[in-house]
This record gives C-alpha cells, structure tokens and sequence, in this order.
C-alpha cells in the first residue's frame, strides 16, 4: 500500500482509502492518480495523462480538469497535493511513503500495456458477500480451462463475483486484466472496438479494428481479458472469445452473462443466489447467511440504526428469503427499509418487486429498480443453478 498524505492507494487493486473506508474512484481519475504516483514528484504532461489515461480517444483538456477534480476532493485539505505546474502538468506535492513490500516503478510502465491496465476492473461496489469459496473455485477454473462465463438471471451477482475472480487471478498469477463493459454496446462490430481498445490497440482513424487485430494484440500478453454482460451480443462475444483463446496460450476468458457463450472449451458456472435463512431458524443461523449479512449491511450504508432486536432479525430473514437471495433485490430492499422502516417493507413484500426502487442513482439504469420486467425474468424463484438450467 501507498500513503499519500491522508489517502492510502492500492496500486494493484486499483482502491483509494480514506482510513479504513473505500473511496468511489472512477478509472480515469485512478490511472492520473497512479501517473503522479509514479513519477514521485516529477510533473507529469497533459499528453502524458492523455495517453496513458484516454489512449488513442481524442479528448478535450477540461475531461482532464473533472478527474483532477474529482482527484482533488479526496485529498481534502490536502488540496494542493496535486500542484498544477502551468503550461506543462501536474505533479504530486506530498510525499509518498510505500510499504517496504510493495514496489512503485519511478518510470511509467509502456503506455501499450498501461492502455490495457487502465480499462481493467472497476471498483467493486462494497465487500462481496459470501463468495469467497466460488472465487476460489473460479480462479482455479481458469488455470486448467481457457474460458470460463458466469452465468445466472439480472441482478444475481455475475459482475461482481466476475471482478472478485479477476482481481485473485491478477494477484496471484500477475496477469495483466482487460475489463470490457458490454453493456452499452449494441453491434458485432462494437464489441470488437471495444475489446480491442481495452487491449490498447492503436487504430488509425477511420480504420475499424478487425479479429485479426485482436489476435495479434494478445501474442506474448499474460492476459486475463472480463467481458461483462455478454447477453445481447453472445454471438459476436463467443467469436472474440474463441480468436483471443486460439491466439495465445497465456489468454484466459471470465464472461458474464445471462446465457451461455457455448464456445470451444467453456466452462459455464450458474451463480447462484444468496444463502436464505430457512423458515424457523435461530438468530444464529440467520446471522450466519450471506442474504442477512448483505441486508444489514446496506441498511449501514444508509446509515439507518444498527439492528439487533430478534423480531426485526427475524423480519430480515423473511425478506431475503421471499425475495429469493437475489443480491439486487434485497439491495433495493435495504435501501427502502432504511427510509420507511423493515416493518412497512415485510408488508409491502405481498407485492414483491414493483416497489423496489430508489437503488443508487450510479447503478445502471436496468438495476435502479426492480419492476415488472425483472420479477418476471426472476420468476417464481427461477435464481438457483437447477432452476435456471
Ligand atoms: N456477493 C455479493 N455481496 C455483496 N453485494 C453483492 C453481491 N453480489 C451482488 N451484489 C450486489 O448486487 C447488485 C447486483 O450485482 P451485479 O451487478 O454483479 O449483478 P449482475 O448479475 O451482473 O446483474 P446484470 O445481469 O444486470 O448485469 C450490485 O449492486 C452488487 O453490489
Ligand atoms: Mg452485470
């Protein structure tokens, strides 16, 4: 770890700390922030930042100002952290103590691979819940078999598991990790851009990337590349996946989605939904489960007062399990109990999902609330393996 006045930076798992609390940072104003941190008090160029932090994308100065904004909040007091040099850059002002085991370059790393590194994972939303197992099992998965895809219902928990098995993979076998959001991407050949400018290809204007570019782009890359929702496009998702596979050894594929890609040597996992306390269990056991552990935390991070009574316990219990250990739904569901108490909720639950909106306005618009759409793709308890097969 990296301290930095009152932050504390975590290069490999691309996390600020403010103390003990994880600060939101997007990867942009994260890849400045690493740039300063590695040149040690040098100052950094504007074309630098615009290279390593946007690639070949040509981008206005004031995109650079919002990051450093953004930057700069964190620090707080320490505001003038990052000192604008005029006319040149930037640089850091503080000084940066790392821990001895931990190994800061003073050059920046080459901006081919930097491009790769700076489209890798997001931060994750908060602590993941009762994976730890399935992470495990994931990331052996994906040193005997080249593509593995998780795959389960909306809001079941493929992302962030699929971030969870990324980063243990990064970790342990320093790989190099390209997440590719395919969320917003609604054609073959956007998909195909897509990977291939989080593989940091250079493309000259107006040439659109091919296959065949990809493949070449991955030769000689210990590479973990995570395509995320895959669903709409699982065509041209399982083309890319088989050409990077078949290009390279050292490639490996995590995917999320809502289908099987049903490639040449797939492993497919069904995420399942949360643990549900059973009907009739103990507070003990009903502490013990992923669904009430992920509840209660919400209802933290809302700040609603801490829960310990046995009948709001148990009224808990009866939440996740009718809302089927969906992580997204009991969410939403912590986040309205927070404001009008768990008492009107489990009353409100008879009619399940429609009411579960008011999710965080970041979240993607398909996840900031549970409507009619969603509770028939959930079905009646349509979460599990089994019953998704
Ligand atoms: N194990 C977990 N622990 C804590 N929170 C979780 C866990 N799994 C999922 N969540 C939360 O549930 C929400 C939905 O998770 P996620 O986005 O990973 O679902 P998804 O299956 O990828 O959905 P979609 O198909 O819409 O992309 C997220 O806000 C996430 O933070
Ligand atoms: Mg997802």
């Amino acid at each position: 770890m990296i301290k930095i006045g009152r932050i504390t930076v975590s290069l490999e798992m691309r996390e600020v700390y403010l103390g003990a609390d994880l600060v939101p940072l997007g990867a942009r104003a994260f890849g400045i922030l690493e740039l300063l941190i590695r040149a040690r008090g040098a100052t950094v160029t504007k074309d630098e930042i615009f290279e390593h932090v946007w690639s070949k994308s040509v981008v206005g100065e004031n995109n650079i100002h919002v990051q450093l904004s953004a930057l700069r909040k964190i620090f707080g007091e320490d505001r003038q952290a990052i000192r604008t040099i005029p006319g040149r850059g930037y640089r850091l002002t503080l000084a940066v103590e790392t821990d001895e085991s931990v190994e800061v370059p003073a050059s920046a790393p080459t901006p081919r691979v930097e491009a790769g590194r700076l489209n890798s994972l997001p931060a994750m939303h908060g602590p993941l819940i009762g994976r730890d197992s399935t992470t495990a099992e994931l990331a052996r998965a994906l040193t005997t078999g080249p593509i593995v895809t998780l795959v389960g219902p909306g809001g079941i928990g493929k992302t962030q598991l699929g971030i969870a098995v990324a980063r243990s993979i990064a970790d342990a076998a320093g790989m190099e990790v390209c997440f590719v959001p395919l969320a917003s991407v609604a054609k073959a050949q956007s998909i195909v851009s897509r990977v291939a400018e989080a593989l940091g290809i250079a493309v000259d204007n107006g040439d659109a990337p091919e296959l065949k570019d990809l493949a070449a782009a991955v030769q000689g890359r210990k590479l973990l590349v995570l395509l995320d929702n895959c669903e709409h496009v699982i065509e041209s998702a399982a083309t890319v996946c088989d050409v990077l596979v078949q290009a390279s050894a050292d490639v490996r594929l995590l995917a999320t989605s809502r289908e099987p890609l049903r490639t040449r040597g797939e492993i497919t996992h069904w995420v399942d939904a949360m643990e549900t306390p059973a009907v009739g269990a103990g507070l003990h056991a009903i502490l013990a489960c992923s669904s009430v552990k992920l509840f209660l935390a919400q209802l933290s991070a809302s700040n609603a007062a801490a829960i310990s009574d046995r009948c709001s316990l148990e009224m808990i219990a009866t939440i996740c399990r009718r809302l089927d250990g969906v992580p997204l739904a009991i969410e939403l569901a912590a986040a309205r109990a927070a404001v009008f108490g768990i008492g009107r909720l489990i009353f409100e639950l008879d009619d399940r999902f429609p009411f579960l909106t008011g999710g965080r306005r970041t979240a993607p618009r398909r996840q900031q609330k549970i409507g009619n759409r969603a509770r028939a793709r959930f079905g009646c308890g349509r979460t599990t393996q089994s019953d998704c097969g």
